[in-house]
């Protein structure tokens, strides 16, 4: 969920808030809502659906009012519904909140408070935090309930509360979800992430877990849970406001698809010298790099197909071993951790909830803990013993490319150190890498004929990508973006194992979608793709440009690549825009698919 406020000692908070929500909106999109706090009380409107549907109905809320908080919400407790969108209010609509997270205990609080006499409107675990501050008192000390109200809460949470009675400040509290504050001058804001408050100032302040936040327009007070001052320094923030815009492409995918060859230069920039990498531009020494045995890297989604590149860099380059796990089955299979394992997190938002709890697990367990994360400031970064920033800038459609890509990039970086540190003969690919971003921009320039061949897979209702070594890892990540955008049913293979199974499954007309740029294995994924074809099966495949005259395919895609290793971030490039051209011709909302959210910091 997205979560923004702002308290000024003058100003109009309705169309700052509104605006900060349209930059969360990626964070979840299932319903929205605004709350003003004024003298006379809580002013509220809230909705299911998207923004837009918000948007349509704010129109006569109170304007010039100073005070409020917004949210954008992506459900786990209650169906998105007006009743069970964010914000929630108490019995008297004095005291209104937003939540991002979860509360394992709101049932009891619930029953309790109902025998109270509280009357619920919602489903949601939310709704008990502003019947709490009402029972505690919060229309005369709003600070105070917070304080009583968030010891009784469990879960992983971050949540903002206002009171009609003092509408001069917010309270924010940090257990686990992100919540940062923005400072400006006789205002401040609160949001889940920087890009929220961007247009009005760089300066923020990253709040802790445990931590507190009194935000009134002029002072910030930061305490823990029990009210003893804490001091946070404030930081600059880097971004490019422009880039969190969708500068004339008709979604944020397109856009980010085509900054990639830019974003390749700026992940890499500094970070190699002749044909060497600077190892200390990876957040690590060289002495750290060579006490490494083996590596486990934690990821979720678009970042563990990233993950499974690294391995394949590593292990070839570096030959050192590498595992790679999701998240959310790591974290509760009690894992083996030995001595000299390198605990390296990949992850865009920094915030993912289960790779998180494994950086934390490792940690328990004393392992070092690196972090492979593109949001600066994030919780995965503050929390990990190391980390090294992929510098994609931010990232707003679901569908995760540009990130992927320099996760790539940073990963490939990383074998190449790991190589030379431990002594491993390698091929000088660090020259080559520099060459990546203009390559990858001569492929986003000869992508014209993809959209036809997107209209052809676009009728289709489920698909296979087949793949070999870095191509099979490649082929998982295709076949995600076309379920996330396009709805249609894909399953990754590794191509030598359709035999064993899947092969039962083609006949005329099954769409294949295959990925040649592995020279070791190329003969055998040609051996693959004519066994499909032989049984009818329309193909589409992506091939390294020297190859593309031995394979006999529907629809070819060649790419120059200067070397297989190095392929990966260029043959994501038109994998990314077949599914973003698939997802156009069926239709679909490109930027905001249906049920996902693109940073979940729930578990
Ligand atoms: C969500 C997003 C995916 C992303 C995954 C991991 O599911 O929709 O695009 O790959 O989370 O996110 P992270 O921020 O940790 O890379």
């Amino acid at each position: 969920c997205g979560i923004v406020g702002f308290v000024g000692k003058e100003g109009d908070a309705l169309p700052f808030i509104f605006d900060g929500l349209k930059r969360l909106e990626y964070r979840g999109y299932d319903s929205a809502g605004i709350a003003l706090a004024e003298a006379g009380g809580i002013a509220l409107k809230k909705t299911r659906g998207k923004l837009e549907a918000l948007g349509q109905i704010i129109g006569g809320m109170p304007r010039g009012v100073p005070c409020g908080i917004g949210h954008t919400r992506w459900a786990t407790h209650g169906r998105p519904t007006d009743e069970n969108a964010h914000p929630h209010t108490d019995c008297s609509g004095t005291i209104a909140t937003v939540h991002n997270g979860i509360i394992e205990n709101f049932q009891e609080l619930k029953q309790e408070l109902e025998e109270k006499g509280h009357r619920f409107a919602s489903d949601t675990d939310t709704e008990v935090i502003p019947h709490l501050l009402e029972e505690y008192g919060a229309q005369q000390d709003l600070v105070k309930a917070v304080q009583r109200a968030e010891k009784r809460l469990s879960g992983a949470y971050a949540f903002l509360a206002i009171c009609s009675t003092q509408p001069d400040k917010i309270v924010a509290v940090r257990r686990s979800s992100p919540l940062v504050i923005g400072l400006g001058e006789g205002v401040n804001y609160v949001a889940s992430d920087f890009s929220a408050f961007l247009s009005a100032t760089r300066q923020a302040v990253v709040l802790e877990n445990g931590d507190m936040a009194v935000v009134e327009p002029d002072n910030v007070t930061i305490t823990d849970m029990a009210g003893t001052a804490i001091v946070r320094q404030p930081l600059t923030i880097d971004w490019d406001i422009r880039q969190a815009e969708r500068g004339g492409y008709a979604h944020f995918m397109l856009k980010e698809i085509m900054e990639q060859p830019d974003v390749w230069g700026d992940c890499l920039l500094g970070r190699t010298e002749g044909d060497r990498v600077v190892v200390e531009e990876l957040g690590l020494t060289e002495t750290q790099l060579e006490q490494v045995r083996r590596i486990q890297v934690v990821a979720a989604g678009t970042a563990y197909h990233a993950g499974l590149i690294g391995k394949a860099l590593i292990e070839r380059l570096a030959r050192i071993p590498v595992d790679v796990a999701v998240a959310s089955e790591f974290r509760y299979q009690d894992p083996v951790l030995q001595r000299g394992t390198l605990v390296m997190a990949v992850s865009q938002s920094g915030e993912t909830a289960d790779t998180l709890a494994c950086i934390n697990l490792a940690r328990q367990q004393g392992m070092p803990t690196y972090a492979l994360v593109n949001t600066v400031g994030s919780t995965i970064a503050r929390e990990s013993d190391a980390v090294v920033y992929t510098h994609a800038g931010p990232e707003i459609a679901v569908a995760s490319t540009k990130a992927y890509t320099t996760q790539i990039l940073v990963l490939t970086l990383l074998a190449l150190a790991l190589a030379d540190v431990h002594g491993r003969p390698r091929p000088d690919l660090v020259r080559s890498l520099l060459t990546l971003p203009k390559m990858g921009a001569d492929i986003l320039a000869e992508m014209e004929h993809i959209e036809d061949m997107a209209s052809r897979l676009s009728t289709n209702r489920d698909v296979f990508y087949i793949g070999r070594g870095l191509d099979y890892a490649l082929a998982m990540e295709g076949q995600l973006k076309i379920k996330e955008i396009a709805y249609i049913h894909a399953e990754a293979y590794a191509a030598g194992e359709l035999k064993h199974g899947t092969l039962a499954l083609i006949e005329d007309g099954t769409p294949i979608v295959a990925i040649v740029t592995e020279d070791s294995v190329a003969e055998k994924s040609i051996s693959n793709i004519l066994e499909v074809k032989a049984r009818g099966a329309e193909v589409w495949a992506i091939v390294d440009d020297r190859l593309k005259t031995r394979v006999p395919v529907d629809h070819l895609i060649p790419i120059r690549v200067p070397n297989a290793l190095l392929a990966p971030a260029l043959a994501a490039l038109p994998l990314q825009m077949l599914a973003y051209w698939t997802a156009v011709k069926c239709g679909q909302d490109v930027d905001q698919p249906r049920n996902l959210a693109k940073s979940v910091t729930v578990e």
